[in-house]
């Protein structure tokens, strides 16, 4: 499995898969910065994009600020490849992710990785908290 830089020649394929809470004007208008800014990597499967992984800051600290794996590609270690990526390239000692408490598998798949939970925000989807995590990568 690859990782590498996306760019624009990539959004056709990651728009078959890109998750609801990114299509909303605002949040593509970012997203497309994001893209063109160099913030997003894709994991590749073949030459296929699989999955892409969008990371910014947070207080400092790298942040996954979305992750995703095309449905016919999951359960193949997609998602541990890009949060390894992250862990890898982190600015600091620490990585931080997050995700609604509702999403089973997300949080699977960061306990599955060796992240820990550190924190809950409320107020942003309401019943459904932001639950946030943390990895020190050794
Ligand atoms: C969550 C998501 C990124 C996982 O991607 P993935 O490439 O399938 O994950 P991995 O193959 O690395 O999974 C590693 C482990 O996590 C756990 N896991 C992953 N998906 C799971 C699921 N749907 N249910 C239960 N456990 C799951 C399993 O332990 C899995 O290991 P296994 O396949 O050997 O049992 C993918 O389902 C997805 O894109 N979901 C929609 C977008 C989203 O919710 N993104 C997260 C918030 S930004």
């Amino acid at each position: 499995m690859n990782v590498r830089a996306a760019g624009a020649d990539d959004l056709g394929a990651i728009d078959e898969f890109v998750p609801a809470f990114l299509q909303p004007p605002y949040k593509r208008g970012r997203f497309l910065r994001a893209l063109r800014d160099g913030e997003v990597v894709v994991a590749l499967d073949g030459s296929s994009v699989a999955g892409f992984m969008w990371l910014n800051l947070f207080f400092g600290h790298t942040f996954v600020n979305a992750l995703a794996v095309a449905p016919r590609h999951r359960r193949r270690g997609h998602a541990g490849t890009l949060l390894a990526h992250a862990e890898r390239n982190a600015l600091t000692d620490r990585v931080f992710t997050s995700t609604n408490a509702s999403n089973a598998a997300m949080h699977a798949v960061l306990k599955r990785y060796g992240w820990r939970r550190c924190g809950e925000v409320d107020d942003l989807d309401p019943g459904d908290p932001e639950v946030v995590y943390v990895k020190y990568p050794s």
